[in-house]
């Protein structure tokens, strides 16, 4: 008998429609994949991720915004909920909430954020736009540990999609969310696994992965 793996204890942070999160509950649910998605959180009680979450089993919550007089105690209530729940890493997924640096440093190599571009071209938002509107031949996303900066943590996985004649944001991001829903389950199974791990602000790779490439996924 195969000895079974032992899972981290992972939480998601949406704030909206969740795909990449219900991508993500998939994967975990394999017996050898080697984290769990124990625990959604939204900052927007209207996201649609939250019931999505609900009937996929998982324990989903709003912890709304709007409620908190200031960051710093929004982030302490997010805080408590991930304490309560023993969670060891972070995946943010769609979550359009700044946090705070304290925050951010307090879970330094252990939260991990996807991003719609080739990174570290167009941070921010509308990255579909402005990939069209530069013209690039390339577009993409990148999965990266999250630091203070926004959009500007360590890569630990891109995945490349062409741009072709005639796109406009819908077709191009549709051409990327599939590639998204990839590449957002292998990141997390090569950090939960020890595949990579955060080491004085660069990615460390394990030899296997060095050895492999795993962390590129290709057109
Ligand atoms: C994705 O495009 C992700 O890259 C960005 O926000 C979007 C979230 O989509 N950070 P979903 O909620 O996972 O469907």
């Amino acid at each position: 008998m195969s000895t079974p793996v032992t899972k981290k204890r992972v939480a998601i942070l949406i704030s909206g429609r969740g795909s990449n999160m219900v991508s993500l509950i998939e994967a975990g649910r394999a017996p050898d994949y080697p984290a769990e998605i124990v625990l959604v959180l939204s900052n927007r009680p209207d996201a649609a991720g939250l019931d999505r979450a609900r009937e996929a089993g998982i324990p989903a919550r709003a912890i709304d915004h709007k409620a908190f007089p200031d960051r710093a105690r929004f982030d302490a209530a997010l805080q408590a909920e991930l304490d309560g729940a023993g969670i060891e890493l972070i995946v943010l997924a769609g979550f359009m909430r700044i946090l705070t640096d304290a925050f951010v440093e307090a879970w330094a190599g252990r939260m991990i954020n996807i991003h719609p571009s080739l990174l570290p071209l167009f941070k921010g938002t509308h990255t579909h736009e402005r990939a069209l509107e530069a013209g690039v031949r390339l577009h993409g996303c990148t999965v990266h540990y999250v630091v203070p900066e926004l959009d500007a943590g360590p890569i630990v996985a891109q995945a490349a999609v062409p741009v072709l004649p005639g796109d406009d944001a819908d077709t191009l991001s549709a051409r990327v969310i599939v590639q998204e829903h990839r590449l957002y389950p292998a990141a997390l199974a090569l950090i939960a696994g020890g595949g990579a791990a955060l080491d004085g602000g660069r990615v460390r790779f394990s030899a296997q992965e060095r050895d492999t490439g795993a962390a590129i996924l290709s057109l």
